[in-house]
């Protein structure tokens, strides 16, 4: 029998990073539903007019998740404001688009604190809250930059392996415990985060509702593994028991490694000068210790 869709009316939604993008449709697809959301972001003015945008139920607040102690101070001030976090969903994120041998420190610090730490983080500061009430529900926002490797990611593809792989640790410490934990794994999705990338053969972009709509889901049926679109799960499963040359040759055949690998990178100027201000704390923290 289909399970019954957990009703997400009157849930307390913290979302990072949902000033624009994926965060702002996830937002308005969960507010829809009846949920309030609490909009976290860098940008304080997207925050509160996303905020603004959803009505008079929800918050825009501003907030650095690569500070740690903003980011605890977020979640206590949204659960004075809203009540007790319901679902985490743990979304801000960067993906600079660059070959290995060329990417600065400071880039690869920026995608280990924002991508992979902020949301280790924020993982434990859900399970601390969530677990002594025995409900609750964590998003952690991966990519299929978590599941294969991409040229000119090769840092993204880390951080978001890295969150694949924290997410499946974690869901083996909640069994029991009543909260649950979902990865999500989208394609590509068309937000300024994709600028300059290059059309490839076979793979269809999708659009953040695509991926919110996802969520959604995943929040009303509980699921561990969320990929936009859904036919990539077992695309990744068939391709994954195939040899290595062979596996390669399908995603030659299908341009996967297109997208990323013949960007144009001067279309991606505004994009990347807005992702290399994205950990201003994380930063300020490496400037301390290296003068130390
Ligand atoms: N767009 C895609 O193709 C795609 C595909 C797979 C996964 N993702 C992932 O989805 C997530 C959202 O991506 P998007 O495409 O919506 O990007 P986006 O750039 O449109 O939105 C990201 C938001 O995060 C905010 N942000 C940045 N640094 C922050 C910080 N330190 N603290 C709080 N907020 C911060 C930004 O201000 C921005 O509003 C990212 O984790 C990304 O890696 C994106």
């Amino acid at each position: 029998m289909a399970k019954q869709p957990r009703p997400l009316a009157g849930k307390v939604v913290a979302i990072t990073g949902a000033g624009r993008g994926i965060g702002r449709a996830t937002a308005a697809a969960l507010a829809a539903k009846g949920a309030r959301i609490a909009v976290a972001d860098l940008d304080a003015a997207a925050a509160e007019q996303a905020a603004t945008e959803l009505g008079p139920d929800h918050a825009g607040i501003a907030v650095d998740v690569t500070d740690a102690a903003a980011f605890t101070a977020f979640l206590d001030d949204v659960e004075r404001r809203l009540g007790p976090i319901d679902v985490l969903i743990n979304n801000a994120g960067i993906m600079p688009v660059t070959p290995l041998a060329e990417e600065d420190d400071a880039s690869v610090t920026r995608q280990l604190e924002l991508n992979l730490h902020a949301v280790i983080r924020g993982t434990q500061e859900a399970i601390r809250r969530m677990v002594p009430r025995r409900s609750g529900h964590i998003v952690n926002i991966a990519s299929l930059a978590g599941r294969s490797g991409f040229p000119n990611l090769a840092t993204y593809c880390a951080t978001k392996h890295g969150v694949v792989g924290l997410s499946e640790a974690v869901r083996a410490e909640l069994r029991g415990t009543g909260v649950e934990i979902s990865v999500v794994m989208p394609g590509l999705v068309r937000t300024e985060l994709i600028a300059g990338l290059k059309d490839a053969r076979g793979v269809k972009t999708l659009a953040p509702e695509d991926v919110a709509n996802e969520i959604v889901s995943a929040l009303e049926v509980p699921r561990f593994d969320v990929f936009v679109p859904r036919s990539t799960g077992p695309l990744i499963a068939v391709t994954g028991a195939l040899p290595r040359r062979l596996r390669e040759l399908v995603a030659h055949a299908l341009g996967a490694d297109d997208a990323t690998g013949k960007a144009d990178r001067s279309a991606r100027t505004a994009y990347e000068a807005r992702a290399a201000r994205s950990a201003p704390a994380a930063e300020e923290h490496a400037k301390e210790r290296s003068a130390a």
